[in-house]
Formats: structure tokens, sequence, C-alpha cells
């Protein structure tokens, strides 16, 4: 906040504190005879009348009371302009105590797996339920609460992988992220045409209905360029995320036109990294789950 800002507010506060505090003593100073009726206001109801008496003692204390407990609240707690209170307490820190104590009960409730490779945890229905768990709060938003996937998202279930379906290389995906990233390669490709004639050649890596003349022309560009990443065959590089282009898994689409999208404007695709939000041990059940998803047999395969 401001200095500009925090004076406003302060004198805000002293101003109503004040001011209340004056109205209060300002009206109580009225001394009435007990034994005489009380002015009148004027205003009458049914007969019967309003009187200009003070407040009865009781009521007067009790905002008195509000008075002193505003004040004392200023004191401790933070509210007076940018002051931060004797306490120093904030939302802030109050959230953080109750996760490390929520983290502190729940711990050994996670850590109990920790030491048990995610290939054998993988049949403890247990841990794989919990793994679960995790996976629909953080990860099925992006890929499904099924975590098949969709356009962009890979599908977890299947065992085709971007970047390898091994139980460290999944936990290594999870926490560090994956950045999947394919400039576009229609300017390097240099015209339409060579453009139209690489994607005939995808078309035919899969075996689907393709101009042969185009995809003949287009194998000695993909030979150039794409298979740097793709593999000269096109079957793909874990190592860098550059998927298979052989099989009928398109993450992307894979129509004539998705392929064309993706050689004019490439292809960002991210896979947050999720060390600051989960523990080591939960991210090693929740790999457990992904893991059982394509690994038959497991305990959470459907
Ligand atoms: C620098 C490495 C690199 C090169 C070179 C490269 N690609 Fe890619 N390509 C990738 C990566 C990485 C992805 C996956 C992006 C992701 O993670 O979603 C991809 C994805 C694709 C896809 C989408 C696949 C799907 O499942 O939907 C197609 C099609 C494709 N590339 C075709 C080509 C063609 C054709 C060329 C040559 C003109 C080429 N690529 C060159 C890295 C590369
Ligand atoms: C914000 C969306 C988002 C969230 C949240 C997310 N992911 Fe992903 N994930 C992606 C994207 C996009 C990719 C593909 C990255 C690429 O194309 O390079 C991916 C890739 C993956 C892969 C690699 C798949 C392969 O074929 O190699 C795994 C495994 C994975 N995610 C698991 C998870 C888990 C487990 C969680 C939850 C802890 C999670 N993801 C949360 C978007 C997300």
């Amino acid at each position: 906040m401001s200095t500009g800002w925090s004076l406003y507010v302060i004198v805000l506060i002293v101003a109503n504190v004040v001011g209340c505090a004056w109205l209060l003593f300002a009206n109580r100073s009225v001394r009435i005879d007990p034994r005489q009726k009380g002015e009148s206001t004027g205003h009458d109801f049914d007969g019967i009348e309003e009187l200009n008496n003070p407040l009865p003692a009781w009521w007067t204390w009790l905002f008195i009371a509000t008075i002193v407990f505003s004040i004392g609240y200023f004191v401790l707690y933070p509210g007076f302009g940018s002051y931060p209170g004797v306490l120093g307490w904030t939302s802030a820190n109050q959230h953080e105590a109750e996760v490390a104590r929520m983290a502190e009960k729940t711990g050994p409730l996670f850590s109990r797996f920790y030491g048990t490779p995610i290939a054998e945890l993988v049949s403890n229905e247990q841990a794989v339920g919990m793994g679960s768990r995790i996976f629909a709060n953080n990860c099925s938003t992006c890929h499904g609460s099924d975590a098949r996937g969709g356009p962009g998202f890979p599908n977890l279930t299947d065992d085709d992988w971007l970047y390898g379906g091994a139980p460290d290389t999944i936990v290594q995906t999870i926490t560090g992220g994956r950045n999947g990233m394919m400039p576009p390669f229609a300017p390097v490709l240099g015209g339409d045409e060579n453009v139209k004639d690489v994607i005939e050649y995808v078309l035919s890596l899969s075996g689907r209905e393709h101009d042969a003349a185009r995809a003949e022309r287009g194998a000695a560009q993909f030979a150039a360029i794409c298979s740097a990443c793709h593999q000269a065959d096109g079957r793909g590089n874990p190592m860098m995320g550059a998927p298979n282009l052989t099989d009928d898994v398109w993450l992307h689409g894979g129509r004539r036109s998705d392929i064309e999208r993706a050689m004019h404007q490439g292809i960002m695709s991210q896979m947050p990294a999720h060390a600051e939000i989960l523990s080591k041990e939960k991210i090693h059940l929740v790999a457990t789950y992904v893991y059982s998803l394509s690994h038959g047999g497991g305990a959470g395969a459907r």
C-alpha cells in the first residue's frame, strides 16, 4: 500500500472512532431529572410519544466497549493503514501454518509408500487409489478425469509416449514439466508446394490415403529437415519429445489441415512442472497411478 493510501485510511479510521466517541459523550451530557417527563421530540404514534432522553447507561457502555475493542483490534491486527499490528498476523501466514500442520499430519501417510519402487507399488491398491485422488485434484483439468487427454493433451492410458513411460521418466515429466516445441517449418521448406509435398509424405507414413507423387518429393524434405527430430523412419524420438508419426495416435489432430497448421504455426505444448506444487512423495504416488493406467494388471487398470 502506498503511503498516501495508508494515511487516507488512517485519517478515516481516526475520524470515525473519535467521531463515534464524541457523539456518545456529547449526548450523554444531557442531564434530565428522572422525576420529570423528558422533552418530547414531537413524534407520536397512537399515543406513544418519543422522548429525547439520553441512552441508558448499559447501552452507552456497550458502545464504549466497541470503541475499546476497535482500538485493541487495530493495535493487534493489520488494518490501521499499512501498520501490520503487533501480532504480525496475515491471512497468508495463517494459511501457511495450516498447510504445514496438514502436511505434518498427512506426511507419514504419503511417505509410507515412497521407499517402494513404482513398478512394485503399482499392485498396491491403496497407493494407486491415493495416486488417483492426487490425479483428480491436480491433473484431470488437462488430461481429463479418465486420463485419456484430448487435442493437445496426451492420453496417459495407452502405451504411446512422447517422452517415455518408464517409472523414472514419468516422475521426471511430472517433477520438471515438459516443453513440447516444434518451430513453424513452412518458411524453412520454402514455398507452399514443398509444404504440401511433405504433408503427403507424413500421411503416407501412417499408411493413409495420399498423393504418391507429392509424397515421393516430400520424402527428401523429410529426410533433410524433419528426421532431425522425428528420426529418418518417422518413429519419433522420446529424448526430444518428437512424436511417432507412423502410428495413428495424433496429439494435434493429424488430419491434412492439422499437419498444415503445424507446419505454418509450429506447436507449443507445455506440461507444467509440479516440483513446487506436489511433494516428492505425492509425485511418487501420482506417477504410480499414471503407470498403472498403461501397465495392465496394475490395481488402477480399468
Ligand atoms: C526440432 C525438432 C523437430 C523438427 C525438426 C520437426 N519436428 Fe515435428 N514435432 C516436434 C515436436 C517436439 C513435436 C511434438 C510437440 C508436442 O509436444 O506436442 C512435433 C510434432 C509434430 C506433429 C504433430 C504430431 C501429432 O501427434 O499430432 C507433426 C505432424 C510433425 N511434428 C511433423 C513434422 C514435420 C513434417 C517436420 C519437418 C518439416 C517436423 N515435424 C520437424 C519436433 C520437431
Ligand atoms: C496445464 C495442463 C496440464 C496439467 C495440469 C498437467 N499436465 Fe501433464 N501434460 C500436459 C501437456 C500439454 C503435455 C504434453 C507436453 C508435450 O506435448 O510436450 C503433458 C504431458 C504429460 C506426460 C507425458 C506424456 C508422454 O506421452 O510422455 C505425463 C506423464 C503427464 N503429463 C502427467 C501429468 C500428471 C501426473 C499431472 C498432474 C500431477 C499432469 N500431467 C498435469 C498438460 C498438463
